[in-house]
């Protein structure tokens, strides 16, 4: 939960500021089946979340609370729906929309046409890689396999880079802004 709070965070806060057009989904395993969860979070409308990772994770892990043992989609919080899925189902529903990259360290290296206009759409994995039958399903829907360098990186940092790339592709506010002159 650290990792996945940590990711949130990362997704999500600016200094002083949300990035209001990100969505995150989370795919929580369990078993038995009906325990697994899809947490979608919606940056246009999500509320209560600070910097602080901490209460980050106290914010995802009530609204799993609230979830459990529901069998439809609850909205826990604002702009953060939590309901029951087959993870695979869901992975595989994400991942078949056109332009989805999969990060892996294995892949081709990452590059501007994944995120032309400053936006972009991303599988990573948690601190464990994706299973032999997540691999499969991710290769059947058709996702890029993209490297964003040899290295290992955490999943946090994953997001950064990639915010990052797609900033620079689409810079926020460029347009209004007069060029600097010297
Ligand atoms: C902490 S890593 C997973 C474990 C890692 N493979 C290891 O051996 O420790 C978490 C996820 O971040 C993504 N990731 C990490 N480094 C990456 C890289 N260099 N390029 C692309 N994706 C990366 C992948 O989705 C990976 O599954």
């Amino acid at each position: 939960m650290d990792e996945v709070a940590r990711v949130v965070s990362t997704a999500f806060t600016l200094s002083n500021d949300l990035r209001r057009d990100t969505e995150v989904t989370i795919l929580f395993g369990a078993e038995p089946a009906p325990r697994a969860r899809r947490m979608r979070l919606d940056g246009r409308r999500l509320k209560f979340l600070n910097p602080d990772e901490r209460s980050t994770a106290a914010l995802l892990k009530n609204s799993l609370v609230r979830s459990a043992g529901v069998a439809r989609d609850v909205e826990a919080s604002p702009g953060l729906v939590v309901g029951p899925a087959e993870p695979l189902d869901a992975l595989r529903e994400f991942a078949s929309t056109a332009g989805t990259i999969w990060l892996t360290e294995t892949g081709g290296p990452i590059s501007a046409t994944d995120v032309v206009g400053g936006s972009f759409r991303a599988v990573l994995s948690d601190p464990t890689d994706p299973t032999a039958e997540e691999v499969t399903c991710l290769r059947e829907a058709g996702a890029s396999a993209r490297s964003l360098g040899a290295r290992s990186l955490r999943s946090s940092q994953c997001v950064d880079v990639l915010h990052h790339l797609a900033d620079q592709a689409a810079p926020p506010g460029a347009a209004e802004r007069s060029p600097v002159s010297d």
